[in-house]
């Protein structure tokens, strides 16, 4: 996709039955839930996370967290179907040793978006990013370091991961409005997982 940046397609359908049944014993632990940005919006995409920290957000900032804020506990453990698909998906773009404490969960439902943002609330750019796709598919788009930077779209199906790290750690990167559909094993809905080392 860029410097840095992989598209591995079909990449997680070797664990996809590993992947979707710790998918629904986390979400049953941490229920999807909508969070409010900063600027006081309401995100379309609902999410949750499991591992060390989950990335959360409200109106006071966006922030890793130890324990979900629903709950006061702490969120479910990274399932190790999850860490080895995290590994070895960056190993294969040229990042050997990713230790991902971190998987934030999104659903989308059909009319669920992603706005062009940067990941930048972890502590240390030297390690990737991991975005698995799941369900329906999706348009990801990729641009560069800077918003106004050209964005190139890539189609995202069930089982695909990007991997970008290195020059584009800090690219954008958003997701269009989902189409309605039915996907086969996880019906109307679109799910992203996305490692990072975030602590
Ligand atoms: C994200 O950037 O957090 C998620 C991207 C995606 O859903 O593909
Ligand atoms: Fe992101």
């Amino acid at each position: 996709m860029a410097p840095g940046a992989a598209l591995l397609r079909g990449r997680a359908l070797v664990l996809e039955a590993d992947i979707l049944a710790a998918l629904e014993s986390v979400v049953e632990a941490a229920p999807f839930r909508h969070m409010t940005t900063p600027g006081g919006f309401l995100m379309s995409a609902a999410m949750t996370s499991c591992g060390t920290a989950g990335w959360v957000t409200d109106r006071t900032g966006y922030r890793y967290d130890r324990c979900d804020p629903e709950t006061g506990k702490p969120w479910p453990a990274m399932p190790e179907s999850f860490r080895r698909l995290a590994r070895e998906a960056a190993a294969d773009a040229g990042y050997a040793g990713f230790a991902t404490d971190s998987c934030l969960i999104n659903r989308y439902l059909p009319g669920a978006r992603l706005s062009l943002h940067q990941d930048k609330n972890e502590r240390d750019f030297t390690q990737p990013i991991v975005s698995v796709s799941l369900g329906l598919p999706a348009t990801f788009q990729f641009g560069g370091a800077k918003r106004a930077d050209p964005v190139a779209r890539y189609p995202m199906r069930h089982g695909d991961i990007a991997v970008w790290g290195g020059p584009s750690r800090l690219f954008h990167h958003g997701v269009l409005a989902i189409k309605d559909g039915e996907h086969t094993k996880l019906g109307r809905q679109r799910i992203n997982l996305t490692f990072r080392a975030a602590l």
